[in-house]
């Protein structure tokens, strides 16, 4: 008999693997408190956008294997329940607020039946898992838990969910490792990587891996500050340093930086719970990445205005880009919705178009200007902002564009944009760490 599965948490995380477990043969039960969200999802709707999700969901809910209840009773049947609630950055600190991880382990624990296993994927502090586990087996003895930390990227979540470069399980015993080995069966026979450690690693395997980004990301931008100031190129160095196959092309895209809802907050909880450990110096290093990644939001404003004014009263921008990455309609610590958020706060009439995240990004800034065609927002502009790389920006013929604009000035806050091209078209073209 397969095992049924419980995915506590229906937001981003939770709904991918719910649809996806549900995609592997296995019921799946998706809880959430949220009602209108958990009514959504029982009608096979995404509340967020995620290409192949959308689909996926509306096929697994269709199929009778996947339901959603805000019943948290309704997990009894379940051998194994994923925890996949948000850990956010606390409102007064770094460090993470696990009050969603502690609350949804509580609900469910007086419904484990015997040898069920709670495997927890969101993002929490290293210590968390074992704190839980020892608080779970004193109400239920009969039942264990178990860490499986999620490497998704928005985007490709289902890909990676499906086809991950490695699943990583933290247990405390053999049976453990089992139950989890049962429910990944299929995408082990693909060859998948899996790596058995305990609680602790488990759990910082996740975040030094988040760090690893972050710091790959603020070094190539911190080489575009001393490309600017030495006349180099970014672009063309982190090409050629990307060839070395120790260091890699991938994530070397030099531009405003990172955002989103994981990489920002995962770093500064990191140093929080370093310092807790009396770790603080090691991972010191991080509070640098990160003031590295908010000065290239900085420098974009700065160029703004050396290229138009001090005062940016009497301009309208056009923003390309809300969203903090293509093929995501989330805004979450947006690089480019803070930028232009800021040149709307200096009096610059900003006007910002995003092909799937305007809506999220109206909530945040209901002030901003927004347009749901490119061409609107761009005429009568004095200056195009380039700031999250979707494709159809870089599809944009600069000579229809010349015919719209007020100014033929553009600066690429993604180093996306073809240079050459937009010149070609009488464009004065600025990037973050190249020189003309
Ligand atoms: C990240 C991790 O990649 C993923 O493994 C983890 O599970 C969750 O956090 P995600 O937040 O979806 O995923 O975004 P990611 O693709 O990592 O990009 C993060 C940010 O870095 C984006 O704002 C992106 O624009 C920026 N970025 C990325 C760069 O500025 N340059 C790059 O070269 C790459």
């Amino acid at each position: 008999m397969k095992m049924k599965l419980s995915v506590i948490g229906t937001g981003y995380l939770g709904t991918t693997h719910a649809a996806c477990m549900s995609s592997l043969g296995f019921e799946v039960i998706g809880v959430d408190t949220d009602a209108a969200k958990i009514a959504q999802l029982s009608r096979g709707e995404l509340p967020f956008y995620e290409p192949g999700l959308d689909t996926l969901l509306d096929e697994e809910v269709k199929s009778g294997r996947l339901t959603f209840t805000t019943d948290f009773s309704l997990v009894a049947d379940a051998d194994m329940h994923f925890v996949c609630v948000g850990t956010p950055q606390s409102k007064d600190g770094l460090a993470a607020d696990l009050t969603y991880v502690r609350s949804s382990v509580a609900a469910i624990t007086p419904y484990l039946k015997p040898g069920s296993l709670v495997v927890g994927k969101s993002t929490v502090p290293v210590g968390t898992a074992q704190s839980l586990r020892e608080e779970l087996l004193q109400s239920a003895p009969h039942a264990d838990l178990a860490w499986n930390p999620e490497f998704l990227r928005e985007g490709f979540a289902v890909e990676d969910t499906l086809r991950p470069n490695r699943l990583v399980v933290g247990v405390t015993s053999d049976k453990a490792e089992e139950m989890l080995k049962e429910v990944y069966e299929p995408v082990l026979a693909l060859g998948t990587p899996w790596i058995r450690a305990d609680l602790p690693t488990a759990e910082l395997v996740k975040v030094a891996a988040n760090s690893f980004l972050a710091t790959k990301i603020s070094f190539i931008n911190a080489m575009a500050e001393v490309c600017e100031a030495a006349g180099g190129d970014v672009t063309v160095l982190a090409k050629a340093i990307g060839y070395d196959p120790r260091i890699g092309n991938r994530f070397l895209q030099a531009g405003i930086g990172f955002g989103g809802g994981c990489l920002p907050k995962d770093i500064r909880a990191f140093m929080a719970r370093a310092e807790e450990l009396g770790a603080k110096q090691a991972l010191e290093f991080l509070t640098e990445i990160d003031a590295i990644n908010l000065r290239a939001r900085q420098r974009v404003i700065d160029v703004v205005r050396a290229d138009l004014s001090e005062d940016l009263t009497q301009y309208k921008i056009a923003v390309l880009g809300a969203a903090f990455k293509p093929d995501s309609d989330d805004v979450r610590d947006s690089p480019a919705l803070d930028i232009a958020a800021q040149l709307h706060a200096a009096g610059a009439k900003v006007v910002v178009h995003d092909p799937k995240a305007i809506e999220n990004a109206r909530k945040r800034f209901p002030n901003l200007g927004f347009s749901e065609s490119i061409e609107e927002c761009v005429t009568g502009a004095d200056l195009i902002l380039h700031l999250t790389e979707w494709k159809q920006y870089r599809e944009l013929d600069p000579k229809v564009i010349t015919t719209l604009a007020k100014g033929a000035l553009i600066i690429d806050g993604r180093n996306a944009l073809d240079r050459e091209l937009w010149r070609a078209a009488g464009w004065k073209f600025h990037a973050l760490g190249r020189t003309d």
